[in-house]
């Protein structure tokens, strides 16, 4: 249980956040692939990284922490062994999707499992398509849920155009591993563009990798070439709680240096600045093949509620809970569409959302199947409430709480999957 005050202050200062949780599993999946030492700086040491970690051990891969280093020691792209043991993929959804993709084409078993919130999750929209192209899996719940295993490959996987039904980074990052080690090309099309983190560090690997549209083909190889070193870009979905709370704080004005701002995540910035925030994006340079920048956030008086969806909605998908509370604080009506997969993520983040917001601020949030209507304005008061074991709830009710008349949450520790320092930052 942590209680959080209201804040009697503005936010001032500049400060970094940690490494992109999504760019920190690839650095390491990649680097396990190559055929030399790679050194990750800014490495994010949340326990979601931590499980790609461990699960790349089991398969034999060498990795130290030195400090805020990492050290991965590639054993090339047919260098990974059985494991022992079961694979834990925790609570990431990363870990265990794209995993899925590299290890469906191994001539090994494996047998993954993971916590409560995963085993919930659904993973059929992995194996379908991981089966299109040959390979043998099993899981829970005809196929759909963990534990799945993956028997050991018999053939060379196909290569094939798929067409997926749903915008997801970790299903189209599982097929472009799998299609690394296909008997011909494999081209995955997306409904609407997803984070590319793993095409651009494919890329910067050394593999052959084509963009049409929204069409990603990725052509098969026996090697990798691994930078020296990848430097982690700061995570913009970890900045998004500060964006939110600058904004909504009269007086703020902070400046978060280093973060990410690939334009597959920068939804965030394009809705709080259509609601009226004001936000400079400062010193933006390339590092790592991705974009970074400073920004620099001042509150808003005046902020606005706005209507979304579509296309925008995988740019932003990990930030609503936070806009959320940004629009609880504007003035009208935000609408956010086609939103249903706020369902699957590590819990029904809809009707979490709906139900725990609105003991901080009553008749605010409501819901349809994948629309969330947030009505602002209204009263806040002091509420306890439960963050389901979902880290981004968990800071988005910190936030919100802050914000209003306090807030008392029940278990604040599961920051730790993005976001091990957040209270202490707050
Ligand atoms: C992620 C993709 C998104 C996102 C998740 C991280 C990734 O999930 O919500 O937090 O690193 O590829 P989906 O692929 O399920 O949309």
């Amino acid at each position: 249980m942590k209680k959080i005050l209201p804040l009697k202050h503005e936010l001032r200062g500049v400060f970094e956040i940690p490494g992109d949780k999504s760019v920190s599993h690839r650095a390491i999946i990649l680097s396990s692939l190559g055929n030399s030492i790679v050194e990750i700086s800014n490495f994010l040491s949340g326990a979601d990284c931590l499980s790609t970690i461990s699960c790349m051990k089991l398969l034999g891969v060498e990795i130290e922490q030195a400090g805020e280093k990492i050290l991965v020691k590639g054993n090339g792209l047919n260098g990974l062994r059985e494991p022992e043991n079961i694979l834990d993929a925790g609570n990431s959804g990363t870990t265990l999707r794209l995993l899925m993709g590299l290890l469906a084409p191994q001539k090994f078993l494996t047998t993954f499992t993971g916590d409560n919130s995963l085993r919930r999750r659904p993973m059929g929209r992995v194996i379908t398509p991981l089966k299109k192209m040959g390979a043998a899996i099993v899981g829970r719940n005809r196929n759909k849920n963990l534990p799945i295993t993956i028997l050991p490959a018999e053939k060379i996987l196909r290569g094939i155009i798929y067409e997926m039904p749903v915008a997801s980074a970790q299903v189209k990052s599982a097929l472009l591993l799998a299609g690394l080690y296909a008997d011909a090309p494999t081209t995955v099309i997306e409904p609407a563009p997803s984070r590319d983190h793993t095409e651009k560090m494919l890329a910067a690997f050394g593999a052959r990798i084509e963009k049409s549209g929204n069409a990603i083909k990725i052509f098969p190889t026996d090697k990798l070439n691994a930078p020296e070193k990848i430097s982690v870009p700061g995570d913009i979905s970890s900045a998004a709680y500060w964006l939110v709370l600058a904004t909504i704080l009269d007086g703020s004005d902070i400046t978060i240096k280093n973060v990410g701002i690939n334009e597959t995540r920068t939804g965030i910035l394009d809705v709080l600045k259509n609601m009226g925030a004001k936000i400079g994006i400062i010193n933006e340079k390339i590092s790592g093949g991705e974009r970074i920048a400073d920004l620099k956030v001042v509150a808003s008086e005046n902020l606005r509620g706005v209507e979304f969806g579509g296309e925008i909605i995988p740019r932003l998908i990990d930030e609503i809970p936070a806009l959320a509370v940004a629009a609880a604080f504007a003035e009208g009506t935000t609408i956010i569409r086609d939103v249903a997969e706020l369902r699957v993520k590590e819990t029904d983040r809809l009707a979490a959302i709906v139900e725990e917001f609105n003991k901080i601020s009553p008749d605010t949030f409501s819901a349809t199947d994948d629309t969330l209507i947030i009505r602002g304005g209204r009263k806040k008061i002091f509420a306890e409430c439960k963050t389901r074991a979902d880290h981004r709830m968990a800071m988005s009710l910190a936030i919100f709480g802050a914000a209003a008349q306090g807030v008392s949450i029940d278990d604040a520790d599961c920051v730790n999957i993005s976001y091990p320092k957040f209270f202490d930052l707050l």
